[in-house]
């Protein structure tokens, strides 16, 4: 693998999936691959997860690591081509991305959408230029319309816990107090339907995903009838995909609660965190057992290290 942006650059989901639980039993199985090798991990937005859970991964793969907060610590970048730099910012992202291209072996990378214009979000410009102009091996860290490597930890996640070859997998809409992207339920629905789970997704009027991310999926706003049944309960807030970037509701009575677990097959409730407790899930829940936050969060390592291995992998070795 030389690029990981989502999952169309994984030829085997199932294999990478199995090289991931090999990393978990023997985490330093491969640590002389990443040696004398660099990993940048460049930020635009903030992160705890995927930044530490990333950098442990390299790290157990013997790769040095550089972190920055380049919205933060660098200087204002310019992504518009052609422009006169007349203005607030400081360098291009061609210079930018093809200086940290010099220092790096690969390069995993956050930037978030604005949420203001679909098309300029959805077609991932910022990204794409970076993953042009640094000239390495570049991992998807979250962008403007994926989240690859949680959605990769997710399915780790299921497939450790699985009862049935086919699980039943709920993505349902929580409330929030602000818009968010779609990018973890866009990704997440790539990879259930890639996983040919029997896969719904559920959420108020007006919050479909983009069809090309809906796939096969059963879509239903009626989440008592979504959630009959579930092996596997997936929460996430996201924002309007047709009103763009909008708050079109924020229905309480969409929060996950033990009374709606009721209604399932004993499911294990996952969300990507962080997460609003009392708003998105209820407290009952995340402290209770079904919860399996930890359990994800503990497999964005091994998705990491799956996903650098196989990039090492395809740079070191003839
Ligand atoms: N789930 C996730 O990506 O968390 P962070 O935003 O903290 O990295």
């Amino acid at each position: 693998m030389k690029l990981f942006t989502s999952i169309y650059d994984v030829s085997d989901i199932h294999q990478l999936v199995s090289d991931a639980i090999s990393l978990k039993k023997s985490p330093f199985a491969n640590e002389q691959l990443g040696k004398h090798k660099t990993l940048g991990l460049i930020f635009l937005n903030p992160s705890l997860r995927t930044r530490l859970s990333t950098q442990k991964a390299a790290l157990n793969l013997g790769l040095q690591v550089m972190v920055m907060n380049l919205d933060k610590e660098g200087w204002a970048v310019e992504t518009q081509d052609g422009i006169i730099m007349n203005g607030t910012t400081v360098e291009h992202i061609r210079e930018a991305a093809g200086v940290m291209g010099q220092y790096c072996d690969i390069i995993g990378f956050r930037s978030f959408p604005s949420l203001l214009n679909r098309e300029e979000d959805y077609s991932e410009e910022i990204f794409n230029k970076f993953v042009k102009f640094c000239g390495v091996p570049v991992v998807s860290l979250e962008s403007a319309t994926r989240h690859p490597l949680q959605s990769l930890a997710d399915l780790i996640t299921i497939e450790e816990l699985k009862k049935t070859e086919k699980p039943k997998v709920v993505l349902t809409w929580a409330p929030h107090v602000k818009p968010l992207p779609q990018a973890v339920a866009n990704s997440f629905a790539e990879w259930m339907n890639k996983a040919d789970y029997d896969f719904v997704i559920t959420h108020p009027e007006g919050y479909d995903l983009a069809p090309e991310f809906v796939g096969k999926a059963r879509v239903t706003n009626n989440q008592d009838e979504a959630l009959a049944g579930a092996d596997f309960v997936y929460v996430k807030n996201w924002s309007s995909y047709t009103d763009y970037g909008k708050m079109l509701i924020n229905d309480d009575s969409w929060m996950m609660t033990n009374e709606k677990l009721k209604l399932t097959n004993n499911a294990g409730v996952m969300h990507c965190l962080p997460v609003r407790r009392g708003l998105e899930l209820s407290h009952e829940i995340l402290d209770g057992p079904n919860s399996l936050v930890l359990n994800q969060a503990n497999n964005r390592v091994w998705a990491a290290q799956a996903v650098l291995k196989s990039i090492l992998e395809s740079i070191c070795l003839p």
